[in-house]
């Protein structure tokens, strides 16, 4: 059976598309969401048969822990214990940046079943911004664990058809929430005491970049050589966000060379003939990331859009211009980096 979707737009409609995903979500049930980064697929994170549902829909293995979200920062401690030689940085961190797109992963607190966080002592937690996503977890008034709403693997979609389109069937309901706000997934950190500042750690490049976390102590990026992925970001494998189509980034226009008879597209930053991509070869289809000259934040909203419909045409290969790797370029740099062919 095909999966329903429930629009928003309007009031009456919103009021009642949020009473189906709370009763839903209440009965034990799953059900795609809209935030302000990805489109979510939710469970009551306190409830593990509920939790068990997602990853049977996504096709999850179960090694790769969940994001769980609360209905507000105040409840932080609800599911997460804050050691003290962190408790300031966190409280300021919070402060700024929740609700919105940062998550934190911290000492976990009992009740959290260990199904959400594939046995880890710690839980990886946020609060979301998105106006639906809010009504719909306070109205259930628990904890909310929530991946992004696609099969294990595949693209993060940041629309309610992208949704259908990784799980149609699956899944009982999908909300429309429209188009997500930031377009890529929550900056992953933990924390860690250090002197004279505390020492932040980028698990995952989000919409929180480096520059904003910086004012709240020293930053690092986890590299494949600190990291060890089994432990510290489970789901940061090397094969996550790959489209279909093999996709080559290309750090420069020369590094290319087409092969006679292969199918082409493009993933263009700017669409600038100045960056010397365009004219590679006769591409069956360029899309640009940034057609308005908004540079990365527009880029980051169009990201997931443009590499899932390109990886729909069945090219041959995608091939992605490089971007700034400063601000939120870091995070489709990252991204790109993961889903791109090794030589
Ligand atoms: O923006 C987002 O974070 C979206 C929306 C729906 O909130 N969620 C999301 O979830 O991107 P997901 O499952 O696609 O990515 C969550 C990642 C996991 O793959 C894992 O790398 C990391 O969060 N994670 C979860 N728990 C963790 C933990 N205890 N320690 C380290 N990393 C953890
Ligand atoms: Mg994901």
């Amino acid at each position: 059976m095909s999966t329903p979707i429930l629009p928003t737009e309007l009031p009456p409609e919103m009021h009642h598309a949020v009473e189906e995903a709370v009763r839903l979500l209440r009965a034990g049930d799953i059900v795609a969401l809209p935030t302000e980064t990805v489109y979510g697929l939710a469970a009551d994170a306190l409830n593990p048969a509920a939790v068990a549902k997602i990853f049977e829909a996504k096709e999850r293995p179960t090694f790769d822990p969940l994001i769980v979200h609360l209905p507000d920062k105040k409840q932080l401690d609800t599911v997460a214990d804050v050691p003290e030689a962190i408790q300031k940085v966190v409280t300021q961190l919070i402060e700024r940046f929740w609700p919105g797109p940062l998550t934190l992963v911290l000492p976990k607190k009992a009740c959290v079943p260990d199904i959400v966080t594939a046995g880890l002592p710690s839980v990886a937690v946020r609060v979301s911004s998105n106006p639906i996503f809010k009504r719909i977890i306070q109205g259930l008034n628990k904890p909310i664990a929530a991946p992004s709403a696609n099969r294990f693997g595949s693209i993060s979609p940041t629309s309610s058809s992208a949704v259908l389109a990784e799980l149609d069937g699956r899944i009982p309901l999908i909300i429309d929430g429209g188009a997500c706000m930031h377009g890529l997934e929550s900056t992953i950190i933990k924390i860690e005491p250090g002197s004279p500042k505390p020492l932040i750690t980028i698990l995952r490049p989000g919409p929180i970049t480096t520059e904003d976390l910086k004012l709240y102590g020293k930053v690092q990026r986890v590299t494949r050589t600190v990291i060890d992925e089994a432990t510290e970001a489970p789901g940061q494998l090397a094969s996550h966000y790959a489209p279909r189509t093999p996709l080559r980034l290309l750090s420069k226009p020369s590094d290319f060379t087409p092969v006679e008879g292969k199918r082409y597209v493009l993933m263009s930053y700017r669409g600038e003939e100045k960056d010397g991509y365009l004219d590679l070869t006769d591409f069956e289809e360029i899309m640009v990331l940034s057609p308005g000259n908004g540079k990365l934040p527009e880029a980051a909203v169009r990201f997931f859009y443009i590499l899932r419909t390109l990886d729909q045409i069945g090219a041959d290969e995608i091939i992605a211009e490089p971007m700034f790797e400063h601000g939120m370029g870091a995070a489709m740099m990252d991204k790109l980096r993961r889903a791109s062919i090794k030589d």
